[in-house]
């Protein structure tokens, strides 16, 4: 029997409805939040109102293009956490609400996992997913982790960041260039421009598969105030070479990593997940070690590489398949672990 599952997202700045029957999704909808442009940065008091305003016509419009009604879906899936509390709250209690009244059951979801399982999303363009064991390297503006993958529900992470997030490298250094936000999209496109070893970044010596992002911001913010002291059109001047310069120190970092994780496990089968999977330069380079090492990749298509609730119910849909529900008392958690 086919089941079908509305998956809700709203952990972050976007809010997400989607439509899955099995593994074949049906809609996919994600409202963005323009407000948080003019802060530079996500507000989260501002995250959380918009989520409530936007929730109700997103999920209209993922039954909409479903071709489907309320009635039609069997269980609902919802990002539990990791996110930011107010925004997670929006979320649960939609999905709540709507349990209740159709006395349907719920699903939570730890959003990381939704990430790397985006993978198992099927549409008309899905042609294979990794198969197990397979490492995922998850990237994006809040989390940065180095996750093994043994099954669908058995993951471990066995790297991540002791500080800022990948996407958030970008962003941060980004803002210091005086570029909007995100700045992650925009480093990427001068970057195709600029000349990647024109200036050289401080990078950190981590034991194992851990790293860190803190000291190349800082590095990055010293070196430019000390360029503009000289010369104050220094970074308008140089901008696709210091976009290209961030951006190859940041996939350097994420690549020692991943190569090291690579050789010590034997699993070559390597995935990327996440908001900076986007990146034309991560993705050149992971393709390039592949072919030099025989690795086999996979690159997820961009509407789920960023937030999205497909991934969310895509994840609901194996935990249902292992009897896996929530109740009504479940609450959600700004920090969860696996
Ligand atoms: O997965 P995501 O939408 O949200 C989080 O869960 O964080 O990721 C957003 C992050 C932002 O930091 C953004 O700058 C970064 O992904 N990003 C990129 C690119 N596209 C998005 N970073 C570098 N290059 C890109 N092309
Ligand atoms: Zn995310």
């Amino acid at each position: 029997m086919s089941i079908t599952i509305l998956g809700i997202e709203s952990s972050c700045d976007d809010t997400s409805a989607a439509v899955i029957r099995d593994r074949q999704l049906l809609s996919n909808v994600i409202a963005g939040q323009e407000v948080h442009k003019a802060y530079g940065g996500v507000v989260p008091e501002l995250a959380s109102r918009a989520h409530q305003q936007n929730i109700i016509p997103v999920v209209h419009r993922a039954l909409e293009l479903a071709s489907l009604s309320a009635s039609d879906i069997d269980a609902l899936a919802f990002t539990r956490g990791p996110g930011l509390l107010g925004s997670l709250l929006v979320g649960t209690s939609f999905v709540k609400g709507f349990a209740l009244s159709r006395g349907i059951p719920m699903v939570d979801v730890n959003h990381l996992q939704g990430h790397v399982l985006a993978h198992f999303v099927q549409t008309e363009k899905t042609t294979e997913a990794p198969a197990f064991p397979f490492l995922c390297l998850l990237v994006s503006g809040g989390h940065s982790q180095l996750v093994l993958v043994r099954d669908y529900l058995d993951m471990e992470i066995i790297g991540q960041t002791i500080d800022d997030a990948a996407g958030e490298a970008f962003d941060k250094c980004a803002k210091v260039m005086g570029l909007p936000y995100p700045g992650g999209p925009i480093v990427d496109k001068l970057a195709s421009e600029g000349d990647p070893k024109r200036f050289t970044f401080s990078k950190p010596r981590l034991e194992g598969y851990n790293y860190s992002f803190s000291g190349l911001k800082t590095s990055f913010l010293y070196f430019l105030r000390d360029e503009l002291k000289n010369d104050p059109d220094f970074i308008e001047k140089n901008k696709n070479d210091l976009a290209a310069s961030l951006q190859k120190t940041i996939i350097d970092i994420l690549m020692d990593k991943l190569k090291k994780a690579v050789k010590d496990t034997g699993i070559k089968e390597v995935a990327l997940a996440g908001g900076v999977s986007a990146n034309s330069g991560l993705r050149n380079a992971v393709l390039k070690e592949a072919d030099k090492r025989h690795w086999k990749t996979f690159i997820p298509e961009f509407r789920f590489t960023t937030d999205n609730a497909a991934m969310i119910a895509i994840t609901g849909y194996f935990k249902y398949r292992q009897g896996l529900f929530a109740d009504q008392s479940v609450t959600p958690l700004a920090r969860m672990p696996f």
